[in-house]
């Protein structure tokens, strides 16, 4: 047990901006700093520290709390896990009560497999320097590849020598335990070396502690893999490393971007060329782990790799996951036969940066470049391709982001876009449901419904009214009146004694401020008004209304229900049922007609509220409203996000 007096010391001394700015990267503003939540998927910053309170908060998921709490949620560390954190990173000698001795042990054994670690890369580095063999054999290869002194000492480059067991006779002599040295993978169960005659890699975790090592062997002939890696152990979990994140993540997070390569010898080159947020996944393809590390730093990840066709397509199947994790993706190719590393070596850091600034392709279209060239003129062929890529797109969380995709993607392929749209809602389908099962409703805070409600409440600018034509959404607006005249008595929900009228009115009266029509505004006005009077609100009701412009509305819509063309459906997004007879239908059309409505408003909002951001920030950064508007945002984010979620499972996913 950690005393009170150390508790209150770490918690003193402990300032929360410094924890978090170790997964998040934060902005200054103003007094506060800002970045992207880790403990939710966003886009736009809503999370915020502030230094002076000593906290942090997030105004998209309400997560908030102390730097322990940071740490507790976030590493899913223990209370006291949380404390010692912090104690090690500040250098504070924590004073304890007698800990439980299970507790101890694993503590100790784990500390014991670091310990080991690093006195292995320094017995390595020993005999990379000092030995004959070492220098003659793996500093002269190192050399030989372009790696500076510096640079191989930084990234803890080493030789392991050639005998059966040098290294572990080494180790045992100086006290380690032949057990230990088992455990942390550098000796076989029959006490032999694992890592012989091979060029040494060190691999560190995020804090920079020792956890494995890469070894490469030089001879070519030898019928023995290039690498050997330390296998899996208690501290080194293949799947959630990264090599280099450990020097890359500052950089990560000053470029907003990751790049990702293949191997130990790219990173490292890379790394000594300037270009220094590069990490290799290790010629594995990612995990999820993996992707999580670096969402902590960006969302932005540039792809390079090798110049061998035939490995980037049987890779491109894995970058799936990064999609479906909401990273934007490049990828960059390098002629035929080079590596990062090669390459770089071949043309020099200068060209090496422009090429991979020029080359970088954005992901789905690459990929669909890519495959659109094999397929020749073969039908069957393209249709496995579509399907391939839609599958692609639909993984992308953002409706947006997928709707162009969608659209760039069906020219590129050649066919209507409306197929592609079917194809992704299948899959779209197939995740909304998944994903009912899983998540829990989001809290709406007071506060957000209170500055939604007011943003609601404001009129629209003179420009926007002047240019409904433009933007507006007449449309979607017709679409809702149409409905709300022809079916307004009929029943929506029997056991709610609901009818569609109702059901309509109260989906849209929150937003009946933000309607472009005029004339529309004033029918869904007016059977408000009716309605809260006790009123009956049918059909009849408007065919016979006092005032004629609503009247003659009434008869044009129920006179011609069909008026829809099918252009028009697809031009202005609006749910066509496809039975014969909508009035059968009109429970499911009320629902999408309104759903779609709201969409079209929310992203509305959106924009007004994006203009209003910007507006503020010029005049004032810290300005206290930009945080009120940034969270009605969030807010609004959220629910367009969902709505469009649902919506796209039955129609186009929306118009951008
Ligand atoms: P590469 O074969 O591209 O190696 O494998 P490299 O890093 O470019 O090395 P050089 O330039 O040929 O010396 C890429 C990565 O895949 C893993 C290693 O992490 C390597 O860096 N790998 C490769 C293995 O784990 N085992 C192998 O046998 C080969
Ligand atoms: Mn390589």
């Amino acid at each position: 047990m950690i005393t009170q007096k150390s508790v209150q010391e770490i918690l003193e001394t402990v300032k929360v901006e410094e924890i978090i700015q170790d997964y998040v990267s934060l902005k200054r503003r103003g007094v506060n700093m800002i970045g992207l939540c880790p403990f939710h998927s966003e886009k736009t910053p809503s999370f915020i520290v502030s230094p002076a309170k000593n906290i942090f908060k997030c105004f998209g998921c309400g997560q908030s709390g102390d730097a322990v709490k940071f740490l507790m949620e976030h590493e899913q560390l223990t209370f006291p896990e949380a404390l010692q954190h912090i104690a090690r990173k500040y250098n504070i000698e924590i004073e304890e009560t007698a800990p439980s001795p299970e507790a101890m042990a694993q503590q100790q054994a784990e500390e014991s497999l670091f310990i080991l670690n690093e006195y292995a890369k320094n017995y390595y580095a020993d005999q990379l320097f000092n030995t004959d063999l070492g220098k003659g054999v793996g500093l002269s290869y190192f050399k030989s590849r372009g790696f500076r002194e510096a640079t191989i000492k930084k990234f803890g480059l080493g030789f392991a020598p050639e005998g059966k067991d040098a290294f572990t006779a080494k180790a045992v002599s100086e006290g380690f335990q032949i057990e230990t040295l088992r455990n942390v993978g550098l000796t076989s169960k029959y006490d032999r070396d694992f890592f012989r005659n091979r060029v040494m890699f060190t691999i560190h975790n995020l804090s920079g502690k020792v956890i494995g090592f890469g070894g490469r062997i030089l001879q070519k002939d030898i019928k023995a893999p290039k690498y050997i890696n330390t296998p899996e152990t208690e501290i080194y979990n293949k799947s959630k490393v990264l090599y280099g994140i450990f020097f890359a993540k500052q950089s990560i997070r000053k470029n907003d971007e990751c790049i990702l390569v293949e191997g130990y010898t790219d990173v490292i080159s890379l790394h000594q060329a300037g270009i220094e947020n590069v990490v290799a996944s290790s010629g594995t393809s990612l995990t999820k782990d993996q992707i999580r590390l670096i969402k902590r730093y960006t969302p932005n990840v540039k792809i390079i790799y090798d110049g061998d066709m035939a490995g980037v397509k049987a890779a491109l199947r894995g970058l799936d996951l990064l999609l479906e994790q909401d990273l934007n993706v490049k990828v960059v190719t390098l002629p035929e036969g080079e590596d990062p590393d090669s390459y770089l070596q071949s043309v020099g850091a200068s060209a090496f940066q422009t090429y991979i600034d020029q080359q970088a392709k954005d992901f789905i279209l690459f990929k669909t470049d890519l495959l659109l060239k094999d397929i020749g003129n073969d039908p069957v062929k393209k249709t496995h391709v579509i399907k391939d890529i839609v599958s692609s797109i639909g993984l992308i969380p953002d409706p947006i982001k997928r709707s162009i995709y969608i659209k760039e993607c069906a020219r590129l392929v050649d066919v209507e876009e409306q197929l592609l749209i079917n194809e992704s809602n299948k899959i779209l389908a197939k995740q909304v449901t998944q994903q009912r099962n899983e998540e829990a409703k989001h809290t709406v805070w007071k506060e957000e419904g209170e500055a939604l409600a007011k943003h609601l409440e404001q009129p629209l600018s003179p420009q926007q009214e002047a240019t409904p034509k433009v933007i507006g959404d007449e449309f979607q607006e017709k679409a809702v009146v149409r409905i709300l005249i022809l079916f307004a008595g009929e029943t929506f929900d029997k056991e709610e004694k609901l009818t569609v009228a109702e059901f309509i009115l109260s989906g849209l009266e929150d937003m009946i401020s933000v309607i472009d029509n005029k004339r529309y505004k004033s029918i869904f006005e007016d059977s408000i008004k009716s309605l809260l009077d006790g009123k009956k609100i049918t059909t009849a009701y408007f065919t016979q209304h006092d005032d004629p412009e609503i009247r003659q509305m009434a008869l044009d819509f129920s006179i011609s229900p069909y008026e829809y063309s099918e252009n028009w459906e697809k031009m202005h997004d609006i749910i066509l049922t496809t039975q014969p007879m909508p009035e059968q239908n009109f429970n499911r059309e009320t629902i999408e007609t309104l759903k779609r409505f709201r969409l079209r408003k929310i992203q509305r909002m959106l924009d007004k509220v994006d203009q209003k951001i910007r507006a503020l920030q010029e005049k004032d950064m810290n300005d206290p409203k930009i945080i009120v508007q940034i969270r009605l945002k969030t807010k609004l984010k959220q629910m367009h996000l969902e709505l469009s979620k649902e919506v796209g499972m039955f129609g186009s996913t929306g118009r951008l």
